[in-house]
């Protein structure tokens, strides 16, 4: 194929939206850093407000709004006061640290709210599961935070799998993750984040390759977590040292129905400059998803495909989208898409049935380095 005719491979239209000039309102449940992104795109986004806001720190969602420019938000000191409070609410945007995502996502389900839920679901699969039942008696939408997937090369990744040209998948190598790459704030203890980098950054290395290969069940784990990074002095700041408990570096072997294999790593901190590239190995042909320096969750390129062809064994490149760095753009194209479900009635845009079971593989390797052996993942009924 000549250079000619892949320069005109460009990305598709813009979905259809769904917009009926109706505006939604919305609330923020947590006024931290994420919710920086959501205020600044949500401002771009002509068909929702934010009307209402809470925060747990006294006088920080005051700052926050004055510091975007944003007026007349009622603002509560938790996320009970403002369900109480609030009923002409459509949607809430669940953006507080992990272990309150469960509460918080489950009260306004059982208000009869719509949910955007940041990333990781939860800390563990029991509250995953809570989630969802709270998510089916309501009826409403529940979406999680995962910007990669509104990325045009995440969606190839899948048409490669759903197309056939790699035949059956029987095994896949994901993860990747950072050399030095520790956050700091509520990310780095148990009492807030639950988790670390695994939930951190290793939900979206799950979710490249699960959502490509249509979310099969997983079967058993063999765990391992580590921390020497985050809790070491030389490698961290000394404070942020003193308290990190959560995971910096974890690794797993997971069974999958279907036969499939996934070995999985992801680190914040570690003395290698990448612990692989993503494999998918089927049958027919395999597929190479290079790693990124940051680990964010996108997709490095250009993606390889490896195949036998009348004997000869070839090798070829999909030419990669243009990552979409428009400020936001992935981040905003996460919120419309949630903001048109609720308008057309629609499905998730990612579903949280989905990411129960990324979060059973999470909570698999947990359960798992914590006892020293492989477990059998067993998912709680819904
Ligand atoms: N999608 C992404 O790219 C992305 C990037 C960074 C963080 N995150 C996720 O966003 C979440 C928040 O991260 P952050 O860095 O903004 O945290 P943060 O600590 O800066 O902010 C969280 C805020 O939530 C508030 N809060 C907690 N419980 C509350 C409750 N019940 N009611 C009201 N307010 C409450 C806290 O007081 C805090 O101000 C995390 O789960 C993180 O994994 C996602």
């Amino acid at each position: 194929m000549s250079d000619d005719v892949l320069n005109q491979f460009t990305p598709p239209n813009e979905e259809t939206s769904h917009d009926d000039g109706r505006i939604l309102n919305f609330a923020i449940i947590g006024t931290g850093w994420i919710a920086e992104s959501y205020i600044q795109c949500i401002k771009a986004l002509p068909n929702i407000k934010v009307v209402a806001a809470a925060d747990l720190i006294p006088g920080k969602a005051e700052k926050f709004f004055k510091k975007f420019g944003v007026d007349g938000v009622r603002l509560y000191p938790d996320h009970k006061a403002l369900l109480e409070a609030e009923n002409e609410l459509d949607a809430v945007c669940v953006c507080t640290y992990n272990v309150q995502h469960a509460s918080c996502a489950i009260d306004s389900l059982n208000k009869g709210l719509n949910v955007l839920l940041e990333k990781p679901m939860t800390v563990t699969i029991e509250e995953a599961a809570e989630v969802l039942r709270a998510e089916k008696k309501s009826g409403k939408i529940l979406s999680i935070g995962f910007q990669p997937r509104m990325d045009e090369n995440m969606k190839m990744i899948k048409k490669i799998v759903d197309s056939g040209e790699l035949g059956k998948i029987y095994y896949i190598q994901t993860g990747g993750g950072r050399r030095r790459g520790i956050p700091n704030s509520t990310f780095i203890e148990k009492k807030t984040a639950g988790i670390g980098a695994i939930g951190d950054i290793g939900c979206y290395a799950l979710d490249v390759v699960l959502n490509a290969i249509g979310y099969p069940k997983p079967l058993t784990a063999t765990g391992y977590t580590s921390n020497f990074f985050g809790t070491s002095p030389i490698y961290n700041n000394p404070a942020d040292a003193a308290r990190f408990d959560v995971d910096d570096f974890a690794a797993g072997f997971v069974r999958l129905e279907g036969g499939i294999i996934l070995d999985f790593r992801i680190s914040w901190a570690m003395n290698m400059d990448t612990s692989g590239d993503t494999l998918i190995l089927g049958t027919e042909g395999g597929l190479r998803i290079p790693s990124t320096e940051c680990w964010n969750g996108n997709a490095g390129g250009p993606l390889k495909i490896y195949r036998e062809t009348a004997g000869a064994q070839v090798e070829y490149e999909i030419p990669m989208f243009p990552l979409d760095d428009s400020f936001g753009g992935l981040f905003t194209k996460k919120i419309k898409s949630f903001a048109d479900a609720i308008k057309s009635n629609g499905e998730a845009p990612v579903p949280a049935s989905q990411i129960f079971l990324n979060q059973a593989i999470i909570d698999g390797i947990v359960k798992s380095a914590a006892v020293g052996h492989e477990i059998e993942i067993i998912l709680p009924e819904i």
